[in-house]
């Protein structure tokens, strides 16, 4: 008789159900803006994209898609308020489908993180608030002195979230993703550093929690508890949006998720790296909103094979997102399965415009399979 060695469990390669949906690995494309859709209308350009990195059974997530017009910050991003919008989104989404992965699309509004130039009419960009950003001498980025939305127009913006979501089904998309992260429109109201109002919006936890819990609310209703996420960074602090308290505004926030049966996934990214015995540490402080939470979680922010296959094998994480390795490596979870070298990522590319440079041309470990998701696209 021969004895064969038993192969090795790999956490991140093992299958999970989220919700409705099967999923056959753990390694999620995280939500990453490419600056590639031109005119706010995204291009067939991205159907090579995001198939490159589909794979059956994957997850992935699409970069942050405007609400609006106003919901714009950054150079050629994709919009879904336009049925224009909505066509060009369709035989990407088809793309995706082809290879078998499920195609969750993140929809946001920057809010103050915004310039007048990329506003209807140069108009001032929207906020919770009339304070301005500081600016950002490593980026460069000037952001513009935004104007304090009234009490009376966010009814408004709630009705926007609600409406791409339905477009972002329409369009053929699994679910979507609500950014409530990284310093962006819903996160301006959550925070109290960017939240100094004093209407039923602002002040206490659960009035600056409103906005958010509205859009919530609102995209449940429209397309079902079952293909909702949201992605949620209380402990980051991007562009001057900070909380003095980020533990009780994660709790309150996944009470909330919580109250809707089913609510599909909570994506949460992690503290800012430290550096600990001289070695890059993910802090791993997002155990109790994990705990908390109904639904599966994700957790994204710096996590490489080890870290990913640590945290799935542990049960801190249902799904680890990747952003960076992914970006550079179409093939990932085929190269964490066979535990492959990575392509390293090139900074200066992640926001340029070209079509092809530092978007579709990273090679796969098999030549091959690059041709062939090309053709298929
Ligand atoms: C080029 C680039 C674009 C990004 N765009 C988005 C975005 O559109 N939405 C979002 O929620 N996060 C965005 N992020 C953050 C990533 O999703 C991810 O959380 C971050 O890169 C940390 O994960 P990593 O260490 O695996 O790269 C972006 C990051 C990069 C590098």
């Amino acid at each position: 008789m021969v004895h064969q060695a038993p192969k090795e469990v790999i956490p991140l390669m093992t299958p999970y159900k989220m919700g409705q949906f099967q999923l056959s690995h753990r390694v999620v494309l995280a939500p990453l803006t490419r600056c590639r859709s031109y005119g706010n209308v995204p291009q067939p350009h991205a159907a090579v994209y995001y198939s490159q990195r589909a794979t059956k059974g994957g997850l992935v997530i699409a970069e942050a898609t405007g609400v609006s017009a106003t919901a714009q910050g950054y150079p050629e991003t994709p919009g879904i308020w336009t049925q224009e919008q909505v066509e060009a989104w369709k035989p990407i989404v088809d793309a995706v489908h082809r290879k078998g992965a499920l195609f969750f699309c993140q929809i946001w509004h920057v809010g103050r993180v915004s310039n007048n130039k990329f506003q209807p009419d140069e108009q001032a960009p929207i906020s919770s608030t009339d304070k301005q950003i500081s600016p950002d001498p490593e980026s460069g980025m000037v952001y513009s002195k935004p104007r304090r939305l009234q009490t009376k127009e966010i009814s408004g913006i709630v009705d926007d979230f609600r409406r791409a979501a339905r477009n972002a089904i329409e369009a053929g998309f699994d679910g979507v993703e609500i950014h409530g992260a990284h310093g962006y429109l819903l996160e301006q109201f959550m925070k109290d550093s960017s939240n100094d109002r004093t209407d039923e919006y602002g002040g206490s936890l659960e009035n600056r929690c409103r906005f958010a819990v509205e859009v919530i609310d609102a995209i449940v209703h429209e397309v079902g508890a079952h293909r909702v996420g949201i992605r949620l960074s209380p402990f980051v602090d991007f562009v001057d949006c900070v909380d003095s308290d980020p533990i009780a505004l994660g709790h309150y926030m996944i009470q909330q998720l919580n109250k809707h049966e089913g609510f599909l996934y909570c994506h949460m990214v992690e503290p800012r790296m430290a550096i600990v015995d001289g070695r890059r540490q993910i802090p791993h402080r997002l155990l109790p909103f994990r705990k908390a939470f109904n639904g599966t979680f994700i957790a994204a922010g710096g996590y490489d094979r080890e870290e990913g296959n640590k945290v799935v094998a542990e049960g801190y994480a249902d799904l680890v997102a990747y952003g960076r390795l992914f970006l550079a490596n179409p093939d990932l979870p085929r190269r964490f399965e066979l535990d492959a070298p990575l392509n390293k990522y090139d900074r200066s590319t992640f926001y340029t415009q070209d079509p092809v440079v530092g978007y579709t041309d990273y090679p796969f470990l098999e030549e091959d399979s690059n041709r062939k998701a090309a053709t298929q696209a």
